[in-house]
């Protein structure tokens, strides 16, 4: 019998490493590990030794194995960590299993300690009970694993300003990415609701910038605001962030601090007003969204900024420092005296280069101590200090310019990196931001631009997840919405680009998650609920297919508004509906639920499965989406843009004709359009609607009835048409999006979103 066989598991994976090596040969037998065993190291090298240590370590409190850390050439089994020198990427290894012994071979200390986390997801995932399991045979499957990351960058970070998270759970979120083989964590320590990070030379950062009155309760965009009334805060001191940091360097993880500027700086200025063009007063920031102060571009600010980030750069040993310059408003430099002299001084051409010259300067003190800085990519706006690197967050473009001007690019964008959008369709989801972004969207994404050439596409240093937290107010929340996105983006930024493959990632984080469990993460499991899909049925209705990537679960579900059970109809095939309902379904194990309920209205309007055409194409973001999604009897979600049932345009207008097959009379016509000012998405300037026989003549009745209602949740908008008396068989709908955003609204100067749901025809 082949070892394949004896270490199979369940769910038929036996080497469910994640990320994905670049190369794993299975070999036959496995090492069955026990008290016999040695770790050896090599001689005189004590960050060799040191990570010897940490691997007894690891496997000591499940095994019960104390195992001596040897230097090599003592006889007996051995795990043995070599260093070899002609392994050139530090954090490439190789990792061979064979009966009699482990060898992890890598030229630095940081391959050999990918080896051992590779190593650890080949034991059962019982070893990270932290405490002793008798009885488990710790056996590994013989294998010879030679692997490196595909990027250089591969990070995950975290906004500690909306919410504060202890220094426990940071080590605990950096053990977490580092065991997946993340490098980095962005650690986004100040903001206008609060300034985390003790800096000595200003105490008042401490005493009221790390501090708010209040907090607001649920989505920011609700009206009016409703506040929960308790004063919040807290912050990191030196001794705690040096602490952090030695612990993030025994895991190869290097941290960036952020500390935000021009813009984002509200707490800051709470303490201390005079750095702003205005003088105040100002509070630490006490709801969500954006806000018009920012630092003014007086020397003082700039003597303050350089205390601060002298103090940062001893506590951080990193090369790069991230100063943000995301979402800063002009407007109080406009109307500073203070601001437009400096305007004038320097010779620039307004705010927008001003924003730059701050930049410069600040990255210009970094670089004379040594470090580089990141930005958001707002810092290409009005020219992009030299040698900066870019972090890539509105979309793509601004990583694809950066790279072109041969500067080095993290990508982030918020359709595949924004982990504080939604994961499932479930009801049952927390409160968060909006988006949807399930774990196949974070898995599918490319980081390397189409766009770019291959000598630009070097320059793409890798991925990043971003966690922001208006919506997360704990470790137990933060732990949901990272997981397991965070590992899904983990494999895209280490593993081979052919090798991706998210039938196998599923399978191997399935077999995963039973060691996510002993570690107590408190991961989503949305990803293995049921997943549905529409497409118009023959003959009319709309036929709803489910699916799920749990393996031996059944799903069950209704259609009579009732919430499945165990003895719910069993799904083999599509289901068909002929009239407007809701189809509710979950997964089923052993009689039992085994996920969330996932609830899908259903709409059979005379418009549902019809041919439609679009005059202009939706923006590329949404092009892989047919036109048809606009009528396929599927509403559009009411909290969650970029659903698959949105679509988007920013310049040409929607334009849709739909044909209903036959002259008909239609009572009404229903647009859908999200609204979201603070996330750039506006309803249409003006909608309009004309009908024809034959597809050629189109015409605008008089006299119809127009109604616009606000959608469940208020971030959406429902337009209502209701022509009086016509029959027709074509309509056309003309939507015009809102254009450029107005100055001091979120996005000012950009062009405004138009996202259009279902159009519902009755
Ligand atoms: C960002 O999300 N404002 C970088
Ligand atoms: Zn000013």
């Amino acid at each position: 019998m082949s070892c394949q066989n004896k270490g199979k598991e369940k769910s038929g994976v036996t080497y469910a490493i994640l990320p994905e090596p670049a190369k794993l040969q299975p070999k036959p037998g496995q090492c069955r590990l026990s008290e016999a065993f040695q770790i050896s190291c090599p001689g005189g090298m004590p960050e060799w030794e040191q990570l010897g240590h940490y691997l007894a370590a690891l496997l000591r409190p499940a095994t019960g194995f104390a195992w001596p850390v040897n230097e090599q050439g003592i006889p007996g089994k051995a795990i043995a960590l070599i260093a070899d020198a002609s392994i050139v990427n530090p954090e490439a290894y190789r990792l061979h299993v064979a009966p009699g012994g482990i060898r992890i071979c890598a030229g630095h200390p940081a391959g050999a300690f990918y080896a051992i986390q590779s190593l650890r997801q080949l034991l059962p995932p019982e070893l990270e009970a932290g405490e002793l399991r008798p009885g488990i045979s710790w056996a590994v499957p013989c294998v010879e694993i030679e692997d490196a990351p595909r990027f250089p960058y591969r990070g995950m970070h975290l906004d500690v300003s909306r919410h504060f998270f202890p220094p426990e759970f940071i080590k605990r979120y950096i053990k977490l990415l580092a065991m997946h083989k993340m490098n980095h964590f962005h650690w986004h320590l100040t903001d206008d609701q609060g300034w985390r990070i003790e800096i000595k030379g200003y105490p008042k950062l401490q005493e009221i910038a790390a501090y708010r009155k209040e907090t607001q309760e649920g989505h920011y965009s609700s009206q009016p605001r409703r506040y929960d009334g308790r004063p919040y805060g807290g912050y990191y001191t030196q001794e705690e962030v040096k602490d952090i940091v030695a612990y993030a360097q025994s895991r190869f993880v290097t941290i960036i601090p952020e500390i935000e500027m021009p813009g984002h700086c509200q707490a800051a200025l709470a303490a201390y007003p005079e750095l702003s063009c205005t003088g105040g007063p100002f509070e630490t920031a006490t709801h969500w969204g954006i806000f018009e102060e920012a630092f003014c571009t007086r020397e003082a600010t700039f003597q303050f900024l350089e205390n601060v980030l002298s103090e940062v750069i001893g506590l951080f040993p990193g090369r790069f420092i991230h100063i943000g310059g995301d979402e800063c408003f002009k407007g109080r430099w406009k109307n500073c005296p203070g601001c437009q002299q400096r305007i004038r001084e320097e010779g620039l051409n307004g705010e927008q280069e001003l924003q730059s010259y701050f930049i410069r300067r600040i990255e210009r003190f970094l670089h004379s101590k040594g470090r580089g800085i990141i930005g958001w990519d707002e810092i290409l706006e009005g020219g992009l200090a030299p040698r900066a690197t870019v972090m890539s967050w509105r979309g793509a473009e601004g990583g694809i310019a950066a790279a072109r001007q041969g500067h080095g690019v993290i990508m982030a964008p918020t359709s595949t990196c924004y982990f504080d959008y939604y994961q499932s369709m479930s009801d049952e989801e927390p409160l968060a931001i909006g988006g949807y972004l399930p774990l196949e969207n974070v898995y599918g994404y490319e980081p390397v631009p189409p766009e770019l050439n291959p000598e630009e596409s070097l320059r793409i240093l890798g991925v990043q997840g971003n966690l922001w937290t208006e919506y997360i107010p704990d470790a137990r929340q933060a732990e949901y919405m990272a997981f397991p996105r965070a590992i899904a983006l983990a494999e895209v930024g280490w593993s081979p680009k052919g090798k991706r493959d998210f039938g196998s990632f599923a399978r191997r984080l399935m077999h995963h998650s039973r060691r996510l469990d002993e570690l107590g993460v408190e991961y989503s499991r949305q990803a293995f609920g049921v997943r549905t899909a529409a497409v118009p049925a023959e003959g009319g209705g709309v036929e709803i297919r489910l699916s799920t990537l749990k393996e031996g679960a059944s799903i069950r579900y209704t259609t009579d508004g009732q919430e499945p059970d165990n003895h719910s109809p069993e799904y083999s095939g599509p289901v068909k509906l002929m009239r407007d309902g809701v189809l509710m379904a979950a997964t089923f194990e052993g009689g039992a639920r085994a996920s969330s309920i996932i609830r899908q209205e259903i709409s059979v309007h005379r418009a549902a499965g019809r041919p439609i055409r679009l005059k202009h194409p939706p923006h590329s973001d949404y092009r892989h989406l047919p036109a048809s999604v606009l009528v396929n009897g599927l509403p559009a979600s009411e909290t969650r843009f970029k659903d698959g049932e949105w679509l988007a345009w920013q310049e040409a207008p929607m334009e849709a004709t739909i044909d209903l097959g036959i002259l008909q009379p239609i009572e009404s016509v229903g647009l859908h359009f999200f609204n979201d000012p603070g996330v750039w998405i506006y309803p249409p300037s003006a909608a309009s609607l004309s009908f024809s026989d034959d597809g050629a003549i189109f015409h605008t009745p008089e006299n119809m009835e127009e109604r616009a209602e606000a959608g469940a949740q208020g971030r959406t908008q429902h337009r209502t048409f209701r022509p009086a008396s016509i029959r027709a068989r074509y309509i056309r709908i003309i939507a015009q999006p809102h254009g450029i955003i107005a100055e001091g609204a979120p996005g000012s100067g950009h062009l405004a979103w138009l996202l259009v749901g279902e159009i519902v025809v009755r």
